[in-house]
């Protein structure tokens, strides 16, 4: 018999890369309802309302992507087990758990997954005092990666880091969830690896639709939705930020119970499973496009780049 993986704890974010970014920061803070927490050389860290020290960051770079997705583990012990389990399992480890020196702290380690996305584990890191604000973002939902291998991250997803599957999207996309939420990663089947969508939570579904309001009054309608999904039940609506990036308010997302959750495949062909409200529609090509993302090469590559440029 198999022992129980160490699971990962929560998402806390991610941080973004890519040309230009840090020009967009009025866009997150002025009608996303972020605010800037901290900024250092070209980097920009947005916080929401809960405790969080940053729910996104914004990082210079030359290539649109992802420069880390952030997640939370609960101690020290869980942290380095966590990294003992990701050793013994194969996974690329970017160096023993440590202290991290940037603005956030605390302790913790990287890894590289198998499409070379960096994640970064981090336990005691700063706390900010909570920012109660109606209709502005507490926490980031989840993260969609698209990948040209689905099931082989998946199974890594799982084995490495302990998450279990949630549900299924046809045989096209996996739900993928550390704790009670139903996912804080999903993967899509895709070409290449990208960045799909990151999904930002309000507490409550009238504060949901508040920030939506709050979007169309700047100018900003949803490339679609508002809608409620089929797997997770979450209401969605979908936003292309300045730089093109795929981002999504969410609320209400389902809670799983592990003792009676069973994934299940959802179909496609059945309009109301996809939409339960019946109001959003099937994403529009330009919209599954702008979801395809720009291909994201990954950690040791962009770090090879670097390197060369200080050559
Ligand atoms: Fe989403």
């Amino acid at each position: 018999m198999s022992e129980t993986p160490i699971r990962t704890g929560s998402l806390r974010g991610i941080m973004m890369r890519g040309p230009g970014l840090a020009e967009t920061l009025p866009f997150y803070e002025d009608m996303w309802g972020l605010k800037l927490a901290h900024s250092d050389d070209g980097t920009a860290l947005l916080r929401g309302t809960g405790s969080e020290p940053f729910l996104y960051g914004l990082t210079e770079g030359d290539v649109f992507g992802i420069e880390y997705v952030h997640f939370a583990m609960p101690d020290r012990t869980q942290t380095d087990a966590l990294h003992a389990q990701c050793v013994a399992k194969g996974a690329q480890v970017l160096g023993a758990p440590a202290e991290f020196d940037d603005w956030a702290g605390g302790y913790g380690f990287e890894v590289l997954d198998p499409d070379m996305r960096r994640l970064r584990f981090r336990t005691e890191a700063r706390q900010l005092p909570e920012e109660p604000d109606w209709s502005k973002p507490k926490k980031v939902s989840h993260v969609v990666l698209n990948t040209p291998d689905m099931e082989g991250v998946q199974a890594w997803y799982e084995d490495v880091l302990g998450f279990r599957t949630s549900d299924y999207s046809a045989d096209q996309m996996v739900f993928l969830r550390c704790n009670t939420d139903h996912h804080s990663i999903a993967l899509v089947r895709a070409h290449y690896a990208s960045v799909n969508h990151v999904a930002f939570e309000l507490p409550t579904i009238d504060e949901f639709m508040r920030a939506i309001g709050r979007m169309k009054q700047k100018g900003h309608v949803p490339t679609w939705g508002p809608g409620r999904h089929g797997p997770g039940n979450n209401p969605f609506a979908y936003f292309v930020s300045p730089s093109g990036f795929v981002i999504e308010f969410t609320s209400e997302l389902q809670q799983i119970d592990e003792t009676t959750h069973e994934a299940q495949v959802w179909p496609r062909d059945n309009p109301e499973l996809m939409d339960r409200w019946m109001t959003a529609g099937p994403p529009t090509p330009a919209q599954r496009a702008v979801m395809q993302g720009r291909p994201d090469p990954g950690w040791p590559e962009l770090a090879q780049r670097n390197r060369g440029a200080a050559e």
